[in-house]
């Protein structure tokens, strides 16, 4: 396995890559790898190669976010990447991806307006910019991406749409710890205390999923029932708690179609997302009424 810091090296395996016929997966990356990620690399290895880029990428964090004490460490990276069997690592330096005068963005309106979106303004504008230029430099027949980011996936899918990308986009499941936590590098911020407390979120959730389950259909009295479990924890802050539909990410109230319940909620200072998708056919209830 190769490492590598500057985009001209990558053009190069890639192209040399190419000629060989090889198909190429990509799994994007801001590092601090951890088991969800290497579920990623181990389903991008239907390809004959696969790309890892780990990139802290600035222009996604807000001015009073995680940036600067985000978990980077390229060595235990590395072992991660080997182990789950990647072929070449991309690490650039921010420099490498942003000149000076940088300017062009990739930004999208519709599926970035709620969730996330709404909370963590010019986030998307970050990360659709950020992977447009990833899929400029790797032309990745494939990439793959968590559902943990639901949202992210929705809109990455969206953008390669909407701008031609031949990217094919595939979404893999959460990766969970063995009490339901959704892994995360951000877990690493946790102390002991907030690590139990961070067990309410997937808790909550799983709560919401039992009864729309049971022939529940008023959305919003479901997420009215996970946000009362979530705040009886008291580590607990949520951010949101929201119903949309998991493709256009628009807010919806009652259970039909391909229903996105997401959550973004404050364990003392850090801020953990978890989410599930359930479909639902309300024409299919109202026939068997
Ligand atoms: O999901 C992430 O880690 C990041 O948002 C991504 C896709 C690597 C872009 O920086």
């Amino acid at each position: 396995m190769k490492i590598v810091k500057t985009v001209n090296e990558v053009r190069e395996i890639i192209k040399n890559w190419k000629k060989q016929g090889l198909s190429i997966g990509f799994v994007p990356t801001m590092g601090y790898l951890h088991e969800g990620h290497q579920s990623l690399i181990r389903a991008a290895g239907e390809n004959d190669k696969v790309v890892v880029s780990i990139f802290v990428n600035p222009i996604q964090f807000g001015p009073n976010e995680d940036f600067a004490s985000y978990p980077r460490d390229l060595d235990r990276d590395t072992e991660k990447c080997n182990e789950a069997g990647a072929d070449l690592i991309f690490a650039p330096e921010a420099s490498e991806m942003y000149e000076p005068d940088f300017c062009t963005f990739v930004n999208m309106n519709g599926p970035t307006d709620e969730l996330c979106g709404k909370s963590r303004p010019g986030h998307f504008k970050g990360v659709c910019t950020v992977v447009s230029k990833l899929f400029n430099i790797v032309t990745p027949d494939k990439a793959y991406f968590g559902q943990k980011d639901a949202q992210q996936l929705a809109v990455i899918r969206r953008m390669t749409r909407d701008l031609s990308i031949s990217t094919e986009i595939v979404g893999c499941p959460i990766i969970r710890e063995e009490d339901g936590l959704a892994k995360s590098s951000r877990n690493t911020y946790l102390n002991d205390e907030e690590r139990k407390a961070a067990l309410v979120i997937s808790r909550s959730l799983n709560e919401g999923r039992k009864i729309i389950e049971s022939g529940e259909n008023d959305l919003n009295k479901v997420i009215g029932q996970i946000k009362l479990l979530i705040e009886k924890e008291p580590l607990a802050k949520i951010d949101y708690v929201k119903a949309v539909n998991a493709d256009s990410i628009q807010p919806i109230n009652t259970a039909d179609g391909k229903i996105l319940i997401a959550a973004a909620v404050y364990i003392g200072k850090t801020r953990l997302i978890d989410n599930f998708i359930i479909e639902r056919n309300a024409a299919d209830d109202s026939n068997n009424a």
